[in-house]
């Protein structure tokens, strides 16, 4: 008898289990979700036009010895029914440590469907039948949780813990973002290990014809794996003038997504077995799966050393999937979706946590004029064999005593907090992509850095020494050595690190995204918290709104900055595109401000930066981060102070941010009133075309004048034949007046607004 119920339960099985739809709070996006032929299916609209045509979600999971009664191998992608579901509503503000604003609003539909599956269903009826006895079918339960706000949606799978479903490793997941046409969309080759490439802007059906060119074969670890892969966060524009923008937020011990996109010629996805290759390999895929239609991108993790892309240990689960749309470019600016969808912080005293304006030791060495490395004696160092009060210098070592205290002056000056002095600690001579591991200890000072006396006299004046802890990728060397030098910071006070992953990961095969080095990169977060210390984390995995929850993460790199202007130059959209793409999931130390863009005038590098110095100014409000930095030399700066004027004024944290103007790639123009005042400031910046910008002064307060000071680019200014011409002019404004700018090709406009 309860064989034929099983039987009958079968058969009664619907094709398609009944679609839930959920609407974000204002009406806008419509999510629809469905289970058919037992595969969890999504779809997004937004006023009623296309997001995502139907998609397929689930996980393909990886055999291994030790999973849980040999089930490890069934993938969690079809066979599913609906168990259960709920739809609730949340609304709430929160205020961030630091931020573009004093309240964000959270507020979002949710939607959890706790789906079923059936183990082994196609061998049941055999099976029973020859055993000739009654097996009870065993389940798995995944859950798929859907938030939908006004700005966009984010979902993820839960995996509570149960008997059929403990520890599983991961072959690759399969959320899949079908778009509805050939949107134009602003990418980077997906890669495992850099994102410091130049954006490239095309359809989608020409990201296989770019890829080869748009690698950056040159940096110090390339892992591409597609010809159609990219990175998120992924900017698209569709032909009917929608904004779409796919990341993840809240990616924790799990690996970094990327997207592979199907177009009309891809015949399998692919994967990556093993690290370390550039090979492209096709996945042999599970036999009930079929290729989505072109246009589609479906997720593609890092993987690690064995070629795997998660081990994991329910209940756990996802991070979140993040589609954000909107057709007005500014909203995707102004969103918080990603900071929404992360925890709230977990840091209990947050009030050693500060915005941070600083200057470093540091441009002149990328320029190539002075060096991190103090002798050019060896051609290979032992930490442990070296005395290196006896070695010979090479009278080009910048963190010098002399030169360090001229910083610590300059910012003292100046009001800037910190100084950054990078090529302080042994180990300089032979550090990158060397395979080696004992590269630093990150506690001893070179013969010429007195570390006591320098921190003393920077303190004696009000600033801070901004520590810099370049791993070299050797990651395990590293982690061996955190405690004491965080330490050792303590001890002479330092409260900010910024941490470096330049070369491949050592040990050997892993990938700078990998699920392993993310778990790595946040353990550095945490233990730097313990200590009180800021973290700004360069070449670390993109950044997907951690700083929620910890906000002693200030910055990072994770793109092309500023030091590629050395190295042949970003181009003039780049800094237009950016706020679209990689600052989506956190601020980025961008290091901007070089006013001596043509490097050959006072080095021997040939390259120069593709921008105008009021660009430069402009780049302290459009490339929002709670921690920027001066980055030219002190003696550029004082050729031009009255520019430099601006950089001192300009806060880095914020009660309100208003996005005035913004189209990616063109142009973008933000106010932002500076955090417990009433000053505003202004920033625009623009691509090589110029812009000409119109201002509405009509956020200010009203009955309230104010010192209105801009800094514009000449009328002849260019950001390579002029880049140096700019004009400053004075005057009273009030609420309601307006104000007119053009920018110069590849420059911008600063504005200050100072309360009367
Ligand atoms: C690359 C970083 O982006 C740069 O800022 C730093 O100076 C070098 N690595 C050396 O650590
Ligand atoms: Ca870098």
């Amino acid at each position: 008898m309860r064989r034929i119920n099983f039987f009958l339960t079968l058969l009664l099985l619907p094709l398609t289990a009944l679609a839930a739809e959920v609407k974000s709070p204002n009406g806008n996006i419509v999510l629809t979700f469905s289970v058919n032929e037992g595969v969890p299916t999504y779809c997004m609209t937004y006023k009623g036009k296309d997001v995502i045509k139907p998609s397929r979600l689930g996980l393909e999971l990886a055999k291994d010895k030790h999973a849980s009664k040999g089930k490890g191998e069934t993938d969690l992608m079809d066979h599913f029914s609906i168990k259960a579901e709920s739809t609730t509503s949340f609304d709430e503000t929160w205020q961030p440590v630091w931020g573009e604003t004093r309240d964000i609003r959270n507020h979002y539909q949710e939607y959890a469907v706790t789906l079923e599956q059936r183990l082994d269903i196609p061998h049941y009826p055999k099976e029973a039948e020859t055993k000739g006895m009654w097996v009870e079918p065993q389940t798995r339960e995944m859950i798929i949780r859907f938030r939908v706000y006004d700005d966009g949606i984010g979902f993820r799978y839960e995996f509570p813990q149960q008997k059929e479903l403990n520890y599983f490793l991961i072959k690759e997941e399969h959320s899949e973002f079908a778009m509805a046409g050939d949107h134009m969309a602003w990418w980077l080759p997906g890669d495992y290990d850099t994102q410091e490439q130049m954006t490239q802007q095309t359809r989608l059906s020409e990201i296989r014809g770019r890829m080869k060119k748009a690698v950056n074969w040159e940096n110090s670890s390339v892992a591409v794996f597609s010809p159609t892969g990219v990175q998120t966060s992924l900017q698209m524009k569709s032909d009917d003038g929608l904004y779409i923008n796919i990341h993840e937020a809240a990616c924790l011990d799990y690996a970094t997504m990327h997207l592979e996109l199907v177009d009309a010629e891809t015949k399998a996805l692919t994967t990556q077995l093993g690290g370390g290759s550039n090979a492209y390999t096709p996945n042999p895929k599970p036999s009930s799966y079929q290729l989505p239609k072109p246009f589609t991108f479906v997720s593609h993790l890092t993987p690690d050393a064995t070629g795997l892309k998660g081990c994991m240990q329910t209940p756990c689960n996802t991070p979140w999937r993040t589609v954000m749309v909107s057709d007005d470019a500014r909203d995707m600016l102004s969103s918080n979706l990603i900071l929404n969808l992360n925890e709230p912080c977990k840091i209990e005293d947050t009030s050693w946590i500060h915005p941070t304006k600083y200057c470093g030791v540091w441009w002149e060495m990328i320029v190539g004029k002075s060096s991190w490395h103090y002798t050019n004696d060896f051609p290979s160092i032992h930490l442990d064999q070296i005395d290196w009060q006896r070695v010979k210098p090479n009278g080009r070592h910048a963190a010098n005593n002399e030169k360090v205290k001229r910083y610590i002056d300059f910012a003292a000056k100046n009001g800037l907090d910190q100084v950054l002095v990078e090529g302080w600690n042994v180990g300089w001579e032979d550090w990158a992509n060397m395979w080696k591991r004992d590269v630093f200890d990150f506690v001893t000072p070179y013969p010429d850095f007195d570390i006591k006396m320098l921190n003393e006299y920077a303190h004696s004046k009000g600033v801070k020494i901004l520590m810099h802890h370049e791993t070299s990728s050797s990651t395990q060397n590293y982690e061996r050595h955190i405690k004491e030098a965080y330490a050792l910071m303590n001890k002479y006070g330092y409260d900010a690190v910024k941490t470096g992953y330049v070369g491949d990961i050592i040990p050997r095969g892993d990938h700078h995204y990998s699920q392993s080095m993310n778990n790595h990169y946040l353990y550095v977060i945490k233990e730097a918290a313990k200590h009180h210390i800021m973290v700004n984390s360069h070449e670390a995995t993109r950044p997907t709104g951690l700083c929620r929850t910890y906000p002693n993460l200030v910055g990072g790199e994770s793109a092309r900055g500023t030091e590629y202007e050395a190295f042949g130059g970003n181009n003039p959209d780049h800094t237009c595109i950016l706020p679209f793409t990689r600052l989506q999931g956190g601020p980025m130390d961008y290091t901007p401000g070089i006013f001596e863009t043509k490097l050959s005038t006072w080095s021997d590098n040939t390259s120069w930066a593709r921008i105008t110095i009021a660009g430069s100014l402009a780049l302290y409000l459009t490339m929002y981060s709670p921690l920027q930095m001066a980055a030219d030399l002190p003696e550029h700066y004082e050729k031009y102070d009255d520019a430099f004027q601006f950089i001192r004024d300009v806060a880095c944290d914020w009660d309100d941010s208003k996005y005035l103007e913004a189209e990616p790639g063109d142009y973008i123009t933000v106010a932002r009133k500076a955090k417990g005042t009433d000053n505003w400031f202004i920033g625009g910046k623009c691509d090589e075309n110029g812009h000409q910008s119109t201002i509405k002064l009509d956020f200010l307060d009203k009955g309230k004048k104010y010192n209105c000071t801009i800094y514009a680019d000449a009328k002849d200014a260019h950001y390579e034949k002029n880049p140096k011409a700019y004009v400053i002019t004075k005057k009273v404004v009030k609420a309601g007046d307006t104000l007119r700018l053009t920018e110069a090709p590849g420059g911008g406009f600063a504005i200050s607004l100072i309360a009367q």
